[in-house]
């Protein structure tokens, strides 16, 4: 979940390193550092909060060094401290180290260590990597080799970057399970967590797979594999567009991303028509099917799986990918695994994945991020084709997800004729412009405790949705649900003026729906509804367009995002970067 990035240069790195990290940031910010190399010195700068905020942060920008690390965090083993902040340099500061993932057998190495006679000077997992890989380099005198020796004794997650005092020239790095990419160029090499981190300097990348070790200096790479031989792989160009990652003229990237939603609905639908086909064939002739992701992507996976069941007579399991490791008795040889994902990183999705992969099913996924590592082991992937997603709330991802399920869900029906998008995408234009209601709303509900987001069938998915992007954004507690379940318990919560958002557009849950409205409204719920058509129970009412029933979610997102967004700015939160939160989840 932290970002990281390396560069070995034959100009100052500090000022490029800076602006890597900021565009790393939001895969984790509650700390951030940096190390240079100067002087046959290792020089180390960190502090705590976000990196515009850390007073440290101005004087790393003035590090000078060709070579250099830095590194924003998501704690997992220690507090939010400075000691806790990477980089870790080792007990004679000889080597640093950044780190991304989890060491599950710190603690018995951190044991030995000690007894070694080595001193720690942080709780963290991270800090025995540079500890073990000092103890390699004087063993070896090789940087390569030395990082080579120390993951072997890792056990977990890690994607890590290394430097050592004297060898300013080299930079080494390792991966397994958390993404690590080598950034190509013209006298200078990268190494980081994300291609964010350097699009600005190159777009020629190499993908480090599981187990492989790197060096890198201002000129070459040198990638060994796990059996010990030097791996031969050319760089791939990724798309320059990548580096549009600014605000323009929004005040937050959340607020960007869902005004993007009428062209990233559109660029989410041209897709290869061949690619879709396998996609679809896979899903028919599947002895066993399930669906799995996490979060937000879940969500669009569940409004898959009903699509699949109703039109196409399909039946999917939908899996929680962190849980789909119980439900293996049914995946098998023939088994398809259709994973949903925007970064393509997320552990949890990862190892459903692999698990399922184990038991022989295929994997076909829907991810943003190209050149992820669900992209690279799915046997097919679709790709959203949304453009980088920066803000922590999924809501671009989301809709795309949508457009992209809807586009395999109708190839498994044979429909032949292609979706009048232009419609689609007015259509979410004009979504759009319930801004101002949605304002009016903040005002009013800012300061209740609770939220409750209902409806019922295929706009299930949508309202535990809006209630999750509540939640995240705004920290007030939410609950999503079937306008059914409600007399089922969650009804006794209900008092003078709690509001309910109701999802409700006209079709054949429509009536049904109203009734439960009317149940919510004569217990004193201000019921919200969001529908096409208004009815009289509606305290409040956002009118979305009528679109086909199958995109009716994609319109019906839009009104939740913008309440999410307005209810965190309201409350001064930071919509971009929620507490607690990171963007790309890739711990468990
Ligand atoms: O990158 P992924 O789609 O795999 O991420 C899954 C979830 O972590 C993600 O959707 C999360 O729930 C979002 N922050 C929700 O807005």
């Amino acid at each position: 979940m932290c970002g990281i990035i390396g560069c070995v240069a034959e100009e100052p790195v500090a000022a490029l390193l800076l602006d890597g990290l900021v565009r790393v940031e939001y895969r984790g910010y509650d700390s951030a550092g940096m190390a240079t190399i100067s002087r046959g010195k290792l020089g180390v700068k960190k502090g705590v909060g976000r990196v515009k905020d850390i007073e440290e942060a101005r004087k790393m920008s003035a590090m000078s060094g060709t070579v250099g690390m830095a590194h924003t965090r998501w704690a997992t083993h220690g507090g939010v401290t400075n000691a806790n902040a990477h980089p870790h340099a080792s007990c004679k500061e000889q080597v640093a180290v950044i780190h991304n993932g989890i060491i599950e057998n710190y603690i018995p190495l951190k044991k030995a260590l000690i007894a070694k006679g080595h001193r720690f000077k942080s709780e963290t997992d991270t800090e025995v990597i540079s500890h073990i890989v000092e103890d390699e380099y004087k063993r070896t005198k090789n940087p390569l080799r030395a990082t080579q020796a120390a993951v072997k004794k890792l056990k977990g997650q890690y994607a890590i970057v290394v430097m050592f005092q004297d060898r300013p020239d080299v930079m080494t790095g390792a991966r397994k399970d958390a993404p690590l990419i080598v950034g190509v160029g013209k006298g200078k090499m990268f190494l980081a967590s994300d291609v964010l981190a350097f699009i600005g300097h190159t777009d020629r990348t190499i993908f480090l797979d599981n187990y492989e070790v790197v060096q890198i200096t201002k000129e070459e790479v040198k990638i060994i594999g796990p059996d010990g031989r030097e791996v031969r792989r050319d760089p791939n160009q990724v798309a320059w567009e990548l580096s549009d990652v600014t605000k323009s003229d929004y005040a937050h990237y959340t607020l960007k991303e869902i005004n993007e939603q009428p062209k990233t609905i559109v660029a989410a639908s041209v897709q290869d028509p061949y690619k879709v086909a396998e996609f679809a064939r896979a899903i028919k002739r599947a002895k066993s099917l399930f669906i799995t992701a996490s979060g937000t992507s879940y969500h669009a996976g569940l409004l898959m799986k009903f699509r699949l069941s109703k039109e196409a007579r399909i039946r999917a399991d939908v899996v929680v990918a962190g849980e789909l490791k119980e439900h293996t008795e049914f995946l098998g040889k023939g088994s398809v695994v259709v994973a949903l994902s925007q970064s393509g990183e997320t552990a949890d999705v990862m190892e459903a994945v692999r698990e399922a992969k184990k038991h022989g099913a295929k994997a076909y996924s829907i991810v943003n991020a190209a050149g992820s590592s669900l992209a690279r082991e799915s046997d097919v992937t679709l790709l959203l084709n949304c453009g980088p997603e920066v803000g922590v709330a999924a809501t671009k991802s989301f809709t795309a997800q949508v457009v992209v399920a809807n586009l395999v869900v109708d190839a498994v029906l044979g429909k032949k004729k292609p979706d009048r998008l232009e419609e689609l995408s007015e259509a979410v234009a004009d979504a759009l412009k319930c801004d101002g209601q949605v304002q009016e709303l903040v005002r009013e509900y800012r300061d209740r405790p609770d939220f409750y987001f209902v409806a019922r069938g295929y706009e299930s998915p949508v309202a535990m949705e809006g209630a999750l992007k509540l939640k995240e954004l705004s920290y007030i507690h939410a609950e999503g649900m079937p306008a059914s379940e409600l007399k089922h318990g969650t009804l006794a919560l209900i008092e003078k003026g709690t509001p309910v958002v109701f999802i409700n557009p006209s079709g054949p849950n429509h009536a049904e729906s109203l009734s439960n409205a009317e149940e919510l409204s004569a217990r004193g719920a201000d019921v919200i509804g969001i529908s096409d058509v208004r009815d009289q129970v509606y305290k409040h009412y956002i009118q979305i367009p009528k679109v086909s029933p199958k995109s009716t979610p994609i319109v019906e997102a839009i009104p939740l995002q913008l309440l999410a967004y307005r209810m965190s700015v309201a409350k001064r939160n930071d919509p971009d970067y929620p507490r607690n939160l990171a963007k790309s989840v890739t711990v468990k």
